[in-house]
């Protein structure tokens, strides 16, 4: 079964080829275009830019996917081959949640191809999708996920725990209160004057200073919502807390300040998903997201989860599949395979887990 998979829920444009065989999924062709570069200098994502740039990248990132996964030429604009149409079983597209017009772009082309090529057509929420980026075949960690599974699902607009059941149903069990972790790290890299995305940078200047200052306990900030059971986060404060920081403690430089927001987080995070696997005892636990690629965050949730719950496994995809990308919208939709008459299918820029 191989399905060709589209993402266009915000900046970057991705495209996949992918089939499944014995529970993974193994990626035949990916290709990413981003405009990230023009949000870089306006310090984050001008949803129109992004918009306007789905629309010119998408067509030659199908062309060069299918190209690249049947080994042949075609130059952009060349109809595709018949015989190579043949060999794709579905569609598959972000539905949602996302930027509206960016999604747009994805869905009417998907649309479009799913009617003039006859094939079914599988819309996928963006979210799921990050969890199934675990179902990826990866040479580093060739076990797949045993459900049901803990999902933590922390990207730049969503910090939320979902529960998988042995069904592959997708339900929210908790979720953040105001910003996403992904958003904090973002804001608070603009406190610091650090480049979008705030995220790698505060990751980047955190490491560095780690590695150079063993000895400092990092803990000037607060770690909200950690001294109750709730499944819930709640990260505005910390951008507060942060930005009272950077006013009041001429003492402390940037890279300082970006290992205390960054230790934050990954602190508030490790302690609530120890929490929800208290509660929910699932058989696996799964990091997903732009977040998950987060060094510190990785080490500290693998450690952690051994350490207090030895008997779950732990997942996170490879670096390359933790943002945004069509191979974990492919993925899911291997697991799902619910198609819908192309003609019904809208965008959904809300859409939600329930
Ligand atoms: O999943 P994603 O690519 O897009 C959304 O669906 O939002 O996540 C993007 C988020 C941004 O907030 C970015 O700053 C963050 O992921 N991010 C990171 C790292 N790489 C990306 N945060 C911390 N450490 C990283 N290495
Ligand atoms: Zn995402």
């Amino acid at each position: 079964m191989k399905i060709l998979a589209i993402e266009s829920s915000c900046d970057e444009t991705s495209v996949a080829l992918v089939s499944k065989s014995s529970g993974q999924v193994e990626v035949v062709s990916h290709v990413t275009a981003t405009s990230l570069a023009q949000h870089i200098q306006t310090g984050g994502v001008v949803p129109e830019v992004a918009a306007r740039s789905q629309l010119d990248y998408l067509h030659p990132t199908i062309t060069q996917t299918l190209s690249e996964a049947f080994q042949v030429r075609l130059p952009s604009g060349q109809p595709v081959l018949e015989n190579l149409i043949s060999q794709i079983d579905a569609i598959a597209v972000t539905q949602g949640p996302g930027l509206v017009g960016s999604l747009l772009v994805g869905v009417e082309v998907a649309k479009t191809l799913a009617l003039i090529w006859g094939k079914p057509l599988i819309p996928i929420n963006h979210l799921e999708g990050h969890l199934y980026a675990c179902f990826i075949k990866d040479p580093a960690s060739p076990k797949t996920p045993k459900l049901p599974a803990l999902g933590l699902i922390v990207s730049g607009g969503h910090s939320e725990f979902v529960h998988i059941g042995e069904d592959h149903q997708v339900k929210f069990l908790g979720g953040t209160r105001d910003d996403a972790a992904g958003e904090c790290l973002d804001k608070c890299a603009r406190l610091l004057n650090l480049p979008y995305p705030g995220g790698v940078a505060i990751a980047r200047l955190a490491e560095e200073f780690r590695n150079n200052n063993r000895e400092i306990k990092l803990s000037t900030l607060p770690r909200p919502l950690t001294h109750e059971e709730t499944l819930d986060f709640s990260f505005s404060g910390l951008k507060v807390a942060t930005s009272r920081l950077v006013q009041e403690r001429d003492d402390l430089t940037t890279s300082r300040i970006a290992a205390e927001v960054e230790q934050a987080v990954v602190d508030v995070l490790v302690s609530k998903s120890l929490v929800s696997v208290k509660t929910q005892k699932p058989k696996s636990f799964l990091l997903v997201g732009g977040v998950a690629a987060n060094n510190n965050l990785r080490k500290t949730l693998k450690s952690s989860l051994k350490a207090h719950h030895p008997l779950i496994d732990f997942h996170t995809p490879a670096v390359e599949y933790c943002t945004d990308n069509a191979a974990m919208i492919g993925a899911r939709a291997c697991f799902i395979n619910q198609s819908i008459n192309p003609i019904e299918l809208k965008a959904d820029p809300g859409q939600k887990i329930k």
